[in-house]
This record gives C-alpha cells, sequence and structure tokens, in this order.
C-alpha cells in the first residue's frame, strides 16, 4: 500500500455501479444524468441518496421538482446513458439526442426510460449540502425490473462502463 493521487485511487476503487436520474427542468422536460455517487441508505422505508454536483442542471432540476427515477441502464443502453454522463441537459435534451424513450412512471412525475434492468421512483425528502454537491435523499415509492436485462453497466473511475449481471458475468467489452 502506497500514498496516491485520487484519481489513481478512484480508479482502483472501481467499478462503481452506473445509474441514470431522471428528473425535471422548469418546464417540465424531463432530464437525464449519469451517477456513480448514489447509495440505498434504508430499508424500511426503502430510501436512497443521490450527490449531485451544485454546477450541473439536473441539480436545478431538483431544486424545482423534487422527484427523480433511479434507472439501472442495461448493457445494450451504454452509448446512450455514457452521453448522459457527458452533456449537460442545459445544452441538449438527452431523450431526443439519444433515443432512449420515456414511459409513465407509476407515482413519480419524471418518466422511466424504456429498457433498463431496475427503476426506483423517488421522492426527495430531505437533503444535505457537502462541499460541491448536494446530497438528495429520497424515499422509494415505486419499483420496477426486467429479468431478460439483467446485464448493467459499471463505471471504472470516469473514463469507461463494464457490465454485469446479479450472477457476476462480467463484460468489458462494451460496444459504445
Ligand atoms: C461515470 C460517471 C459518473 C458520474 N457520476 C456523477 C455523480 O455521481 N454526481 C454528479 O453530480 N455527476 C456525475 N457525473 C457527471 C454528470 O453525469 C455530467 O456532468 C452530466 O453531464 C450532467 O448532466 P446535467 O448537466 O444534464 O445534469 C458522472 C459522469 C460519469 C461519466
Amino acid at each position: 500500500m502506497k500514498e496516491l493521487d485520487r484519481h489513481k485511487a478512484f480508479e482502483l476503487a472501481s467499478p462503481f455501479p452506473y445509474v441514470l436520474a431522471v428528473t425535471l427542468d422548469a418546464r417540465d422536460r424531463p432530464n437525464i444524468i449519469g451517477l456513480s455517487w448514489w447509495m440505498f441508505t434504508s430499508w424500511d422505508p426503502l430510501m436512497i441518496a443521490i450527490s449531485v454536483g451544485h454546477q450541473r442542471y439536473s441539480h436545478e432540476c431538483l431544486e424545482h421538482h423534487r422527484e427523480f427515477v433511479l434507472c439501472f441502464p442495461s448493457e445494450g443502453q451504454a452509448k446512450d446513458a455514457w452521453l448522459c454522463g457527458t452533456k449537460s441537459g442545459r445544452k441538449v435534451d438527452k431523450f431526443l439526442e439519444t433515443g432512449f424513450k420515456p414511459i409513465h412512471s407509476k407515482i413519480v412525475q419524471p418518466p422511466i426510460i424504456e429498457g433498463v434492468t431496475a427503476a426506483f421512483e423517488c421522492k426527495v425528502v430531505n437533503h444535505l449540502e457537502t462541499g460541491d454537491h448536494t446530497i438528495y435523499i429520497a424515499e422509494v415509492v415505486a419499483t420496477h425490473g426486467d429479468h431478460e436485462r439483467a446485464m448493467h453497466l459499471y463505471s471504472i473511475h470516469y473514463t469507461k462502463l463494464v457490465s454485469i449481471d446479479c450472477k457476476g458475468n462480467i463484460n468489458f467489452d462494451l460496444k459504445y
């Protein structure tokens, strides 16, 4: 063990499960952000926290409308999922740019992305300022999943995606 700079340590600590949070902007248009800083925080009630940078358009969206859907993009969605982590909704409409299809959520207003492995509808109940990010803490109000699309995405630092399923199968060679 030796001292490493934060980039090398992040790479070593990888992979992190890579998810997409769908929010609504002030005009009620859905936006999507790629996130690896998220966690489940409680089982009963089921709760999730996401950490969103102050500069992100998604931060603005969550300040406007305190709901999001946390989607686990499936293996075949790597290219579009990557775009959501590298372009801002301030400049592009990510549903138009990616071809992701929005489908109605059961309870919250932001839509689910069609074809994902699992999706959690969330209502924000609290938030915490932490350095240059805000942690939004949310209660899960509905859960969805698709056994046919079990392979989903993990990020290696901020440079690469791989896919892994719940049985431990791994694909390092994604085309995106
Ligand atoms: C692998 C990966 C993980 C990321 N994780 C986070 C994260 O946890 N929190 C965050 O605020 N941004 C994260 N980002 C950066 C945002 O996804 C990116 O800045 C995005 O363009 C913001 O979109 P928006 O401006 O439409 O909200 C990540 C990007 C990548 C590629």
